[in-house]
């Protein structure tokens, strides 16, 4: 093992100014409000967004499916947790036979009266489709209704497809921090 710094980058968006045009929900989608019964539906689908992705190496929680689940657990008992500003996705198959779960963000206040996104994340197979982008403005719109003004995320620079997304839907990189993590070398 060895400590490897990943170079990150906070984006921040105003919320006092218009939101991005949402893309319509794909036929089978629907987004389903923040309750209880559904932290472990949230945690599932972390898991299966991140696992094989650069930030499992810099959250190892991200890579296990029970750290998924502890870190569902610690979002949504910090004070500062926005229902409104966290949602799931679920998808249904036309005959309405088989459903599964494929997009998670969760949103936070955090001590300056940002709203900060934590982990958005769709399933490898429903990617491509605008998912992402419609929980980033349900969250967004969240974050509104509870009377902020700003909101931010972070994200790893390596990551430059969510890099490239979150400019288009108009955030912009206010600063680089740096994230130590343990690193196991091949
Ligand atoms: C980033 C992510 C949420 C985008 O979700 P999505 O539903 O595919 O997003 P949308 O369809 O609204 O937008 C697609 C854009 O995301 C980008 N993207 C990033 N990673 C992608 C991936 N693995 N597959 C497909 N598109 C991806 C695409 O490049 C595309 O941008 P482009 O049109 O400029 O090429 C999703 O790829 C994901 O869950 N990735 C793994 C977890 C992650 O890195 N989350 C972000 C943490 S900050």
């Amino acid at each position: 093992m060895g400590v490897t710094y990943f170079k990150r980058y906070r984006m921040e968006i105003d919320l006092t100014r218009p939101l991005f045009e949402p893309p319509v929900l794909p036929a089978g989608y629907e987004v389903v409000g923040w309750h209880e019964s559904l932290l472990e539906a949230h945690a599932a689908v972390k898991f299966q967004s991140f696992c094989l992705e650069i930030d499992a190496n810099v959250f190892p929680c991200l890579g296990e499916r029970d750290g998924c689940s502890r870190l569902m657990r610690e979002i949504t008992r910090r004070d500062g947790f926005l229902a409104d500003a966290t949602w799931l996705l679920v998808w249904r198959s036309e005959d309405r036979r088989s459903a599964e779960y494929c997009g998670t963000i969760q949103g936070v206040l955090d001590s300056r009266e940002f709203g900060a996104i934590q982990n958005l994340g769709i399933t490898p197979r429903h990617r491509g489709l605008g998912l992402g982008s419609v929980l980033v403005h349900r969250a967004l719109d969240g974050f509104r209704q509870s009377g902020l003004r700003r909101a931010y995320l972070e994200v790893t620079a390596q990551n430059t497809g969510a890099i490239r997304l979150y400019q288009r839907l108009g955030f912009r990189k206010a600063r680089t921090v740096y994230k130590a993590a343990d690193v196991a070398y091949a």
